[in-house]
């Protein structure tokens, strides 16, 4: 497989591929960026805990130098987080700098944080049209936050029209760390409608590090073009399965297709086909085994990660 993430430029010194991740002191961001080290990445952070800010049009750019691909996480990730002033300009404006720095670095392809928020379904703001919710329902995202993420989408599309550059816009469900099932348990244990209550969620979730193999993923498959995908766990973080629930909870909302639901009782109600088809990206880390790998993926994981390297390499060498 061979990947051109620069058009002109090898990444850095012994052939490491040099990524700009911003947001990079994040929850999502800090596991992410220690992925792509891990791989062998040349990582370059960029966040505003360090004094880095993402208005900065100039300090993006300079980030950016020399760098093959950008994953761009930096954001006010929740509407709690900021005034809506501010939730537009550093979601929005920030984006743009950041797309605008991919393209003053010939880079090959920028990976952007949006958010299963787009569809205004989250924090009982809606209820989607239908489940399981999939990447073709319609963006009704209407506060602050959401409606970032849109604009986010849309300014990624536009931009690869213009420019050619690759774009990504991973749309993540609720990220957990690995000790959020923990949490979730005690929590549930000691308040039981807590897991409806004030919201449901539809169980969704997904791990961190599903998310941190969905952005390795989205770096080393061959990609042209603008995209969206869920992140999602495969099963739903939930007492009761998900059919029963959705029942219970959501009676307004249809279950598409009930079959694969009598198969799997625990299946999510989050579509993520489209990262399986265009990243090959299987979440492994579920609700029913709380977060642990099942014993053949770890058994397995020793021998995935030079196939990985191997891609990486095969982008240094353009
Ligand atoms: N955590 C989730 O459940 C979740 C779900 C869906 C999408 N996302 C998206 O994933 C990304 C990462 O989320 P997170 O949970 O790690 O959020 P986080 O708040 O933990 O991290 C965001 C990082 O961005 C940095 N930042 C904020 N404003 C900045 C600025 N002006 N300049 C530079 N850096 C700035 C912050 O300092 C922080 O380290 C965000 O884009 C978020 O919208 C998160």
């Amino acid at each position: 497989m061979v990947i051109r993430w620069h058009r002109h430029r090898p990444a850095a010194d012994h052939g490491a591929v040099r990524i700009l991740v911003t947001g990079h002191r994040g929850n999502v961001g800090g596991p992410v960026a220690a992925h792509l080290e891990s791989l062998g990445h040349d990582v370059t952070g960029f966040d505003r805990v360090d004094g880095d800010d993402l208005l900065d049009s100039a300090a993006v750019r300079s980030a950016a130098d020399g760098c093959a691909a950008i994953v761009h996480l930096g954001a006010i990730a929740h509407d709690d987080g900021g005034s809506p002033e501010q939730i537009m300009a550093v979601n929005v404006l920030g984006t743009w700098h950041v797309l605008l720095a991919a393209e003053a670095a010939a880079a090959g392809r920028v990976i952007c944080f949006s958010s299963a928020q787009v569809f205004g379904t989250a924090e009982g703001e809606g209820l989607p049209d239908y489940f399981p919710l999939d990447d073709g329902h319609p963006r009704r995202a209407k506060r602050p936050y959401g409606l970032s993420k849109r604009l986010g989408e849309d300014m990624c599309q536009g931009f690869t029209a213009r420019t050619g550059i690759a774009t990504m816009s991973l749309r993540p469900v609720a990220v957990w760390d690995p000790g959020m099932y923990q949490r979730i348990e005690e929590k549930w244990r000691d308040d039981p409608q807590s897991e409806w209550h004030p919201f449901w969620e539809f169980g969704a979730f997904v791990d961190v590090r599903d998310v941190a193999t969905a952005v390795r993923q989205a770096l080393t498959v061959p990609l042209s073009g603008h995209h969206r995908v869920l992140l999602c766990a495969a099963d739903i973080a939930a007492s009761e399965p998900s059919a029963d629930m959705a029942a219970r909870l959501t009676p307004a909302v249809p279950v598409g297709d009930p079959a694969p639901f009598r198969h799997d009782p625990w299946r999510a109600l989050v579509d993520c086909s489209a990262a399986s088809r265009l990243l090959g990206w299987r979440p492994v880390h579920k609700w029913s085994t709380r977060g642990l790998l099942p014993a053949p993926v770890m058994r397995q994981s020793g021998r995935d990660i030079p196939a990985v390297l191997e891609a990486a390499s095969s982008c240094r060498s353009m």
